[in-house]
């Protein structure tokens, strides 16, 4: 795979030709993060605070630090010969404490057409654009198929890497192509979706752990969105939304705002109160397990995959476990979703550390069940 030629007529020139464009929709929480990144240097620094680069706001210095507006930046020699972490919106990432390497933070822009099918837009984003903002942007061109993953904070080339997902739709199912910088070949390589080994919550970037050795930072990506669009509510908090709103055949603008309430219902702003989203996956375990569970507790939401296994909901057994709302010191267990940890103030990756033991021992001793969490920890 890595020593692929990209294909001619689908990649474009590497990092040109990409139009920096910015749609604000009134996010704050976005809107903060970009006007950091607008207002940093592009050259290296050394010692440099990463709490308003993690929306937990958890302490920690990078040894080094670069902000990177263009692929070609990656090429310098020097970047390969150090350990490196890929910074993107810093929405899935616990500081553990000071990062003794260099922080290279994605802040590639530009969004664009770059072809068209009978069937397909093929768009591409820049690793660096802000996930929501381009959701919204292919919504406004009049490119549907995005919209379930409206209000999802992060970059756009962090979304493949953990597959983000909510209300019945995974970015793998948009996606068509990336491109990424490998450190160690000194190439740009494509990724195409077979390559990408999509999961939930998984990907190929995760599997080989090069999301946390830096051996590659994506660049651009590809989304291919069909041009025949069937709204996707099947995901019943979404269908029960548009219900209450009246609407019966909806439009992918409808879906989005509908999203976007119910984000803002159950999920903290990160801007205001700093959080990862879910902390922890929802567990699978096998049949005879859930059958056992559910014989203990006929409450106990279940979704049964495609391979045989059941899928539980972590914020449920978190919620049963007595989290909900619950803190230790500056960390706990958001009252309005359980599966979301928040930072009251102040908090450290040790405090993050010890609320996170803390809820997988109650949720093991209740439900014999391992929770695993979803941030990478750095
Ligand atoms: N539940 C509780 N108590 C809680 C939270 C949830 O009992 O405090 C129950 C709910 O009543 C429901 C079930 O758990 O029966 C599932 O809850 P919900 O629909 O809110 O979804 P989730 O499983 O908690 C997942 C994703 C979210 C995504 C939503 C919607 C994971 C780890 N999380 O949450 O993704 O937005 O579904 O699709 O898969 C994220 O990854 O950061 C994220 C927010």
């Amino acid at each position: 795979m890595l020593s692929k030629a990209p294909p001619a007529g689908v990649y474009p020139k590497i990092g040109m030709g990409l139009t920096p464009l910015r749609f604000a929709d009134g996010k704050p929480s976005q809107a903060d993060n970009d006007k950091i990144n607008e207002n940093l240097p592009m050259h290296p620094r050394n010692h440099v605070d990463l709490s308003p680069f993690n929306t937990l706001a958890l302490p920690g210095k990078a040894a080094a630090y670069q902000k990177i507006t263009a692929p070609e930046q990656l090429a310098a020699p020097d970047l390969a010969k150090q350990n490196r972490f890929i910074l993107g919106g810093g929405s899935n990432l616990v500081m553990t404490g000071d990062f003794d390497g260099l922080v290279l933070h994605m802040a590639i822009p530009g969004k664009r057409l770059v072809k068209e099918d009978a069937e397909a837009v093929y768009i591409e984003s820049g690793a660096g654009e802000n996930w929501h903002d381009f959701v919204q942007w292919t919504l406004q061109q009049g490119w549907p198929g995005l919209e379930n993953l409206s209000l999802i904070p992060g970059t756009v080339g962090a979304a493949p890497i953990q597959n983000i997902g909510a209300y019945g739709l995974e970015v793998g199912e948009c996606f068509h192509s990336l491109t990424a910088w490998d450190f160690e070949k000194q190439a740009f390589f494509p990724v195409d979706r077979s390559d990408c080994r999509f999961a939930y919550r998984d990907s190929i970037f995760k599997q080989e752990g090069w999301h946390l050795n830096g051996r590659m930072a994506i660049t651009s990506v590809i989304f291919r969105l069909p041009k025949i669009w069937t709204p996707n509510n099947r995901y019943a908090e979404l269908s029960n939304e548009l219900a209450a709103r009246d609407i019966a055949a909806p439009t992918p603008q409808d879906i989005a705002s509908a999203i976007i309430a119910i984000r803002q219902r159950k999920l903290p702003d990160p801007a205001i109160i700093p959080n990862t989203g879910s902390f922890f996956h929802n567990p699978l375990v096998d049949q005879a397990q859930a059958d056992a569970l559910l014989a203990k507790f006929p409450a106990l939401p279940r979704y049964p995959q495609p391979d045989g296994r059941v899928k539980l909901a972590a914020g449920w057994l978190i919620e049963q476990a007595g989290w909900k709302g619950k803190y230790l010191g500056p960390v706990g267990m958001y009252e309005k979703q359980a599966l979301v940890l928040i930072n009251r103030g102040g908090a450290t990756g040790a405090d993050v550390q010890r609320t996170m033991a803390a809820v997988q021992a109650d949720v093991k001793a209740k439900f014999a069940v391992d929770l695993t969490p979803e941030p990478i920890f750095l």
